[in-house]
């Protein structure tokens, strides 16, 4: 699907800035380059194995079916982030969109993925999404705690729901936010760390 006003860019809180554009056919290389950087044990508990090519090849294919819209935050050429929303079609969750995110270990704590859900919330919403969910597994901490400041709320734990690489079972939580309110939390946030964003 074709995104209108892209690329743009991410002014981020340390003042250094971002290109944010969606991903599209041609991106797997960068994409695969992206995900096999970060670290293993982040990795793990990931839905997806993001590592591998049939992995990319699918994702871009869900991306041309209007599945799933993808955007990217790069420097030079490199993906150092990269946010994803998920809609159903079809159906009655036609309003729901999942989101996942995930940034380069040393590009964290600098608002790039508030400033790439930002976005992608606002594309949500043109196309009728007024309700988020995202699946985080119990010690995805730093996920746990990007979500809950974005006023994400607890709906839902599947006990023992994913296995690790040990076979050790753990919880997987169910997070989600109205799209509105999200956006303005968002909105709140950024005015706070980035004079003039918005
Ligand atoms: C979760 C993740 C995407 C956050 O990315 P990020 O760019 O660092 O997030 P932001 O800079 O926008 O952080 C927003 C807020 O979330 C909270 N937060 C984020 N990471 C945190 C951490 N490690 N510890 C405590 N709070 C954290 C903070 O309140 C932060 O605001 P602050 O820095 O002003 O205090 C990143 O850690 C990541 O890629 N993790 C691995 C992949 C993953 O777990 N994805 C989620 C599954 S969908």
């Amino acid at each position: 699907m074709g995104l209108k006003g892209f690329p743009q860019i991410l002014t981020l809180r340390d003042g250094s800035t971002l290109t944010a554009r969606p991903s599209t056919h041609g991106d797997e290389p960068a994409l695969l380059a992206f995900y096999r950087e970060l670290p293993q044990e982040e990795r793990l508990f990931l839905k997806d194995d993001v590592t591998t090519e049939s992995w990319a090849e699918r994702f871009l294919q869900r991306i041309e079916r209007g599945e799933a819209v993808s955007l990217l935050a790069e420097k030079n050429g490199k993906v150092l982030a990269e946010a994803t929303l998920y809609r159903p079609q079809h159906g009655w969750s036609r309003h729901v969109g999942e989101v996942r995110v995930a940034v380069a270990s040393n590009h964290r704590r600098k608002g790039v993925a508030t400033a790439l859900l930002r976005l992608l919330v606002r594309l949500a919403s043109d196309q009728g999404v007024e309700k988020i969910v995202v699946e985080v597994v119990e010690n995805q901490t730093a996920a746990l705690r990007t979500f809950a400041k974005l006023g994400f709320q607890r709906e839902a734990v599947l006990s023992g729901h994913v296995k690790d690489i040990k076979g050790i079972r753990r919880d997987l939580l169910i997070l989600v936010n109205d799209s509105s309110h999200l956006w303005a939390a968002i909105e709140a946030m950024l005015a706070d760390s980035i004079p003039g964003a918005g």
